[in-house]
């Protein structure tokens, strides 16, 4: 099964995308992983990306679609991949199909006051990535590995408007383009403040059993 999960900044995509891949034995591919791992890289196109993340601007479509397909294809997903941040604009939705079939697109929603609250309070394992939030974690150290902790250099006010306003645009263009192709099964689901990442799972596992 080959999923994509769509949804605004801090909606939760990375949260849930963990939990579907585990259960599902799904290959996670998440975009906004790679492209920071690349910035990291001391080279052109590391500083180059590194940049652009960090003022909450979306990369060029080229760009993204060359370094994603390299990715999807190097993962060989004996089950299915699900794919968080990606695509992310209508153009990138066209250029995926063209070669991948996508069986379930997942639309994650959540208001600004949750994603602003959320990323406000987010913290990533500097090791193996695992997502915190000091609302309910002790974020003194990762509680997988015990490594460090970190907070994104995009997750900053300035940063974090700039992915809405981009995700407001590119959001109902990308859902239309799926929809209309209707081989694709259509999940939506609301994630609210009062909501931990395992209730949107459940929420997700509702609506999966009823449309299988
Ligand atoms: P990316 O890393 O994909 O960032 P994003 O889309 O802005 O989404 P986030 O990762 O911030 O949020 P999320 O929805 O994964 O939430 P999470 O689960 O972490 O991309 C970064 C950048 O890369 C982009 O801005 C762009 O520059 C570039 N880029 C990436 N893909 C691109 C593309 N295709 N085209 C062009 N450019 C691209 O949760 C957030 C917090 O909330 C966590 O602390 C978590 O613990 C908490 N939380 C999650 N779920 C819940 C819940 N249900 N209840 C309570 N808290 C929750
Ligand atoms: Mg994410």
């Amino acid at each position: 099964m080959n999923i994509i999960i769509v949804g605004g900044p801090g909606a939760g995509k990375g949260s849930l995308a963990k939990l579907i891949a585990k259960d599902f034995k799904l290959v996670h591919v998440s975009s906004g992983d790679i492209f920071r791992e690349m910035a990291l890289q001391k080279t052109e196109l590391g500083d180059y990306i590194g940049d652009r993340i960090n003022q909450g601007m979306l990369l060029p479509d080229d760009l993204v679609d060359w370094i994603m397909m390299k990715h999807i294809n190097k993962a060989h997903p004996k089950n299915g991949f699900i794919l968080d941040g990606f695509p992310r604009t209508r153009t990138q939705s066209e250029s995926l199909v063209q070669s991948m079939h996508i069986d379930m697109v997942i639309s994650v929603k959540a208001t600004a006051e949750t994603v602003v609250t959320r990323l406000c309070g987010r913290y990533m394992c500097e090791k193996c990535g695992v997502i915190h939030n000091k609302i309910w974690h002790d974020i003194s150290k990762c509680r997988e590995c015990g490594s460090p902790l970190y907070q994104r250099e995009d997750d900053k006010e300035e940063a974090i408007l700039k992915r809405i306003a981009d995700y407001n645009k590119q959001f109902a263009p990308i859902l239309k383009f799926f929809h209309g192709l209707k081989k694709c099964q259509m999940l939506e689901i609301q994630s609210d403040l009062s909501d931990n990442p395992e209730n949107i799972y459940k929420k997700f596992l509702e609506q999966y059993g009823k449309a299988h």
